[in-house]
């Protein structure tokens, strides 16, 4: 039985990771650590919560001694590390939060791993998830490698590439068995509404401006999140000790293209009439230090690992529409604030 520990598994990406985890492997045991932040939703997980291989423990990771405590009565076999801060916008107006979470919160845990993982370095694993945003930003060519220098903009791609190179050095200087992979941006369900494409539904679903930044110019490259959970597994179970894997879908999208196919998708879904959507497209300040364009190359999880991301853009966009459409107690609860009482009434009598 293998124990391991997925930090950040109430958020957007980690609660994919733990959804396939604990259904794909009944003989390995979850535990789901994080601090329940605004971001964090055990709502998001409602669907496997009861099964036998799964447990939530509520945690702060920049508390180093709650974090030790954690390891030395668990004897984790594994770290996929996911808590992070994670919103660009609020890296801007608060660094420090990202500063701690994201870079005290991780050298907390690779403390912990050094201190209770001492003899067995080679048996245990800490897989570091991150973004490709460490790698800076593009000019109209080019794509990042996992060669690429890192060249961090914002405060939050600063703090995750700072996160990146402490996770690195505990591998160079102690031994510690470490994989990192660096992703672009995730879509899908279950993503918090104040990032662009599920600020936009809610946005659109409701008749509100949809905030465009500058002239929309700026280009993403979007990856499915049940993909990047799917990479995730595989570069876990796969990589060899040290290594780095970028993670992409090849799917680059202009803001404003984007936001266009999407209110086409919604026109459609909302029996509304063509244009209807689009109408409510607002050019906004622009967001400061804003990265221009981002773009993966993935050839090495590719032909390495063998994985290739498995939907089409339109056809993922439309399934996160309807997933956003039909659930819409989970937008209604997570945008009234409603979802941070769930942890009080289903795990406080427990
Ligand atoms: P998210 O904001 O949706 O979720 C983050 C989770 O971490 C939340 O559940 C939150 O409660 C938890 N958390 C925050 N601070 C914590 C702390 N101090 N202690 C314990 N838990 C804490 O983020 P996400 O979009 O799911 O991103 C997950 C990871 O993937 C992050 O490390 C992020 O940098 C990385 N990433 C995200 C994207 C993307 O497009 N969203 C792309 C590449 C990499
Ligand atoms: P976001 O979803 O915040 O992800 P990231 O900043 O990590 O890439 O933003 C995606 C792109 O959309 C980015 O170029 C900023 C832009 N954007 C808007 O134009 N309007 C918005 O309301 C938001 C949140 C983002």
């Amino acid at each position: 039985m293998k124990k391991i520990l997925i930090t950040g598994g109430a958020g957007f990406i980690g609660s994919h990771v733990v959804r396939r985890f604990v259904n794909k492997y009944p003989d390995y045991e979850i535990v789901n650590l994080d601090k329940l932040t605004y971001a964090g939703n055990l709502a998001n997980l409602t669907d496997i919560e009861a099964s036998p291989n799964y447990r939530f423990v509520k945690a702060d990771i920049t508390d180093a001694v709650e974090i030790n405590e954690l390891f030395e009565k668990e004897n984790f076999d594994a770290v996929i590390h996911l808590a992070a801060e994670s919103h660009v916008d609020r890296s801007i107006t608060d660094p420090t939060a990202f500063v701690m979470t994201n870079v005290i919160g991780t050298v907390n845990l690779l403390n912990s791993a050094r201190e209770f993982w001492k003899g067995d370095y080679d048996k245990k694993r800490f897989y570091h998830v991150s973004t490709d945003e460490v790698y800076g930003a593009l000019g109209d060519t080019g794509m990042f490698t996992e060669t690429t220098g890192y060249d961090p903009h914002s405060p939050y791609s600063a703090s995750k590439a700072s996160s990146d190179h402490f996770v690195r050095a505990y591998h160079d200087t102690y031994g510690i068995d470490v994989v990192i992979s660096n992703c672009s941006n995730n879509y899908g369900s279950h993503h918090f509404p104040e990032k662009l494409i599920p600020l936009a539904i809610n946005n659109i679903k409701n008749g509100l401006p949809v905030p465009v930044y500058g002239k929309g110019e700026n280009i993403r490259d979007w990856l499915w999140v049940e993909d990047h959970a799917r990479a995730i597994d595989v570069i876990f179970h796969e990589a060899k000790t040290g290594e780095t894997y970028n993670i992409g879908g090849h799917n680059e999208w202009k803001n404003i293209d984007l936001i266009h196919l999407l209110c086409k998708i919604m026109d459609k879904k909302l029996g509304r009439a063509e244009g209807e959507s689009a109408s409510l497209i607002t050019f906004v300040t622009d967001r400061a230090g804003h990265d221009l364009r981002y773009a993966i190359d993935s050839t090495k999880l590719q032909e390495k690992l063998n994985w290739v991301p498995s939907l089409q853009f339109e056809e993922g966009l439309e399934k996160t529409v309807e997933w956003y459409l039909e659930n819409e107690e989970w937008l209604t609860n997570v945008t009234s604030g409603n979802y941070q009482k769930y942890y009080e009434t289903q795990y406080s009598a427990r």
